[in-house]
């Protein structure tokens, strides 16, 4: 029998996680012997950041909670360890533990199972910015120094692993389950309820995501951001705040007619934004992905990327963090001359059952 933890902390790792379930259990009901175990670390806690996604996403109740949301970097990391090695010492060890994503509670568990002689799994192995200030960075390279098993999303990704040392036969190309989830909810994507009452239309609004402790925690930076956003566009700017940021927003207390700001939104309400955005502005690197596959122009506030191919294939320009270039961004932006993507190989909606496959095939070897 193989048994699998599945690893899941912050909102990114729930939409990379959801398909990878539904697979699991595709595979079961087809008679394959495999378990799973959802461990939730607790490190996104409030409703809108967790809870919701659950429930939008058909994700089933987790089997535990670590609870170890909140604190520094250090205090989160240990809390996970300390919560996931406990439950790993109270109860009979799976085979695998399934890290996704870069966060702080892939690392963290990563390592706790490495140590238990668990075998590592990491999902969207490979990448890396390059960038060492980036926390992502370091969770990237930590885990894939430790992990057994690297399924990636790109080719660059496994270029980076070789490099790296890791032998060609423990890297698996599948491409990308956050867009397995896109692919299966596009048609579900729901209109936020202020839709109406902002008298918003297709292609007349921008949406604005920003959160990364480089951009927020400078309040000047983010004031001149906001100013600059608001300065050279016409339409309305919908901007859903992370509780990180929202502190920030907070204290310089803008107001303007166009700017709206919101709490973070549900999953099938915020990709109905994407869909429907003229551009999103943003310093995450998951929603380029999301809006490469869309089609929708990707305005990002960052001087690198682990994610080249958004890039290079689809509809993501990486503008720097200089306020002053928003300007121009906008401008081409509004003179419709934003480069049209294609969407990269294998974000096809069916990684994750490749990913299960591949495990299948990996333990009865
Ligand atoms: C984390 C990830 C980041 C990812 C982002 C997605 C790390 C290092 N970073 O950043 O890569 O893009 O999630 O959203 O793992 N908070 C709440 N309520 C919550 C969640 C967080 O109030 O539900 C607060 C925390 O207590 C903390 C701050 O927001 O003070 C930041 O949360 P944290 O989980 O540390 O990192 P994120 O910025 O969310």
């Amino acid at each position: 029998m193989m048994n699998i933890d599945i690893i899941a902390g912050t909102r990114p790792n729930f939409i990379k996680i959801a398909p990878i379930i539904d697979a699991i259990v595709f595979y079961k009901e087809k008679g394959e012997l495999i378990n799973f175990r959802l461990i939730h670390t607790g490190q996104h806690y409030d409703k809108n950041m967790s809870d919701s996604f659950f429930l939008q996403l058909g994700i089933p109740a987790p089997d535990v909670n670590l609870g170890a949301g909140g604190g520094t970097q250090a205090e989160q990391t240990a809390a996970i360890m300390i919560g996931y090695e406990r439950l790993l010492n109270e109860k009979e060890n799976p085979n695998i533990c399934l890290v996704v994503g870069d966060v702080t509670s892939t690392m963290a568990c990563a390592l706790v199972a490495k140590k238990a002689n668990i075998k590592v799994v990491h999902v969207e192995a490979g990448i890396r910015s390059g960038d060492w200030t980036m926390p992502e960075e370091i969770n990237r390279i930590v885990t894939d120094s430790i992990t057994d098993y690297f399924f990636t999303t790109s080719e660059t990704a496994n270029l980076h692993l070789l490099n790296q040392g890791i032998k060609k036969d423990k890297i698996y190309f599948v491409g990308n389950t956050m867009i397995d989830t896109l692919v299966k909810f596009k048609s579900s994507f729901l209109q936020p309820e202020f839709w109406n009452t902002l008298k918003l239309t297709t292609s007349n609004y921008l949406l604005l995501t920003i959160h990364r402790p480089a951009n927020v925690d400078d309040k000047d930076k983010m004031r001149d951001y906001l100013d600059a956003i608001i300065l050279n566009s016409t339409i309305p700017i919908i901007f859903p705040v992370h509780p990180r940021t929202a502190k920030v927003i907070e204290s310089i207390g803008i107001k303007n007619e166009r700017l709206f700001l919101t709490t973070p939104l549900s999953y099938l309400e915020f990709n109905f934004l994407t869909q429907h955005a003229k551009a999103v502005l943003t310093d995450s690197g998951g929603i380029t992905e999301e809006t490469t596959v869309m089609g929708v122009p990707c305005i990002t506030l960052r001087d690198n990327t682990e994610r080249p191919e958004t890039v290079e294939i689809g509809t993501n320009e990486l503008i720097g963090t200089d306020p002053k270039s928003i300007k121009p961004a906008l401008e081409k932006l509004f003179a419709n001359e934003w480069k049209k993507g294609q969407i990269p190989e294998l974000w096809d909606g069916k990684t994750a059952k490749r990913i299960v496959n591949h495990l299948i095939d990996i333990m009865s070897a």
